[in-house]
């Protein structure tokens, strides 16, 4: 068959995206590295406990239900979540991971009048999302690497160029890929300084890993700055990332307009009854909180005392400088089977992030790195 040429055209905002480069998976490996059996992968920032044990069955639930379209507004999750967070269940958006609120989002609330606002440092989304609305992304030098808080954002400075005009200034807290953190008086100058016309979004995906969340989380402003929005997810305390599923809390005028290009049923079933027995079982997010507690210090003293730079990091992941370049341990690493995050293209190449692991995953990273097999042709600490 002769060749077609593709001819439809795509808007030009789409040509300016790049699509999503995904952390490695297990899948990548080699053969030889899988059939060492050890794929262990710190390169996503998932809970490596996985979901809460009550999960399964509930998963087995929703099986008899399949055949069936989902509750398109998930009204026994709303309300679950209504009830431990003090908001009305009108407040909250339900979606198929946070990355869709941040998509709806764009959509309602940028054009090509709009920009986002973004820290240099950030979760790569919303730039992503930005583009697909046509939108400019104005991006915010965050802190230099000397600095007590090396590439942490400036909300300072974010908060100005918001006030010069932006129809959205995403934030993340803690930030994704340095792990800083702001406390809420901070949040609170920033929403005092940006004009009540731009949308202020604080993505807490991470904030369960916080020493003291009560002190971090924006919800306690909701009440005080309709154009505030807090995004949260089931990804990574409550270990569901392949379910899809994370949650918008705004004023309700904001949830109206989402509802407006919200596509009717887009959490699935397993997804809702998942999210509601995980949102439900505190021992296990105790567990995996409590772990990542313990574990952080721990890994990011082993790394420091093998010449690494540690970064400051409220998250459930690391991110530090390995005292060789970041590729050659990266590479070293994944033959043996282990996968981290490179962060090639965010300013930061010559660090790499590292997702908490078990304890036991934990070791065998520096294991290798104390004592890299023959592929790995040399030290790498
Ligand atoms: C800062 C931040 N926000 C949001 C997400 C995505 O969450 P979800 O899986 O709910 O789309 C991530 C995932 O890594 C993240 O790092």
């Amino acid at each position: 068959m002769a060749e077609l040429s593709f001819r439809p055209r795509p808007r030009s905002a789409v040509l300016e995206s790049r699509p999503y480069e995904p952390g490695r998976s297990p899948a990548d490996l080699s053969p030889e590295a899988r059939r060492r059996a050890r794929a262990v992968k710190l390169a996503s920032n998932e809970n490596p406990f996985g979901p809460s044990p009550r999960v399964g069955p509930a998963l087995a639930g929703a099986l008899a239900e399949l055949g069936r379209y989902p509750d398109p507004s998930g009204r026994g999750l709303r309300a679950a979540i209504a009830d431990r967070l003090g908001v009305p269940p009108e407040a909250i958006v339900l979606a198929g991971g946070s990355d869709q609120v941040l998509g709806w989002l764009a959509q309602v609330f940028l054009d090509a009048d709009r920009a986002a606002v973004v820290s240099r440092h950030t979760f790569p989304t919303y730039r992503m999302v930005a583009l697909a609305s046509g939108a400019e992304v104005a991006v915010v030098p965050s802190r230099p690497e000397d600095d007590p808080r090396p590439f942490a954002h400036d909300p300072e400075a974010l908060a100005a160029r918001a006030a010069r005009g932006g129809g959205i200034l995403f934030l993340d807290n803690p930030g994704n890929p340095v792990g800083c953190v702001f406390e809420r008086p901070a949040l609170a100058r920033l929403l005092e300084t940006v004009p009540p016309e731009v949308l202020v979004v604080i993505d807490e995906a991470y904030i369960d890993y916080v020493d003291d969340p009560a002190a971090v989380t924006a919800l306690p402003l909701l009440a005080r700055h309709p154009n505030l929005v807090v995004t949260r997810t089931f990804s990574k305390i409550y270990g569901l990332a392949g379910a899809r599923l994370g949650f918008g809390l705004m004023h309700p005028e904001a949830a109206a307009l989402v509802a407006r290009i919200r596509l009717p049923f887009s959490v699935s079933s397993p997804a809702l009854a998942a999210g509601e027995v995980a949102w439900g079982d505190g021992e296990h997010y105790r567990r995996s909180r409590e772990h990542v507690l313990a574990e952080r210090p721990r890994l990011a003293t082993e790394l420091a005392r093998r010449g690494w730079r540690v970064l400051p990091s409220a998250a459930n992941f690391l991110t530090a400088r390995p005292p060789v370049p970041a590729a050659r341990v990266f590479d070293v690493l994944f033959r043996e089977g282990i996968i981290l995050r490179p962060l090639r293209g965010e300013g930061i190449d010559a660090y790499l992030r590292i997702t908490i692991g078990t304890r036991e995953e934990d070791d065998l990273l520096l294991e290798v790195l104390d004592h890299p097999g023959p592929a790995g042709g040399g030290g790498t600490s």
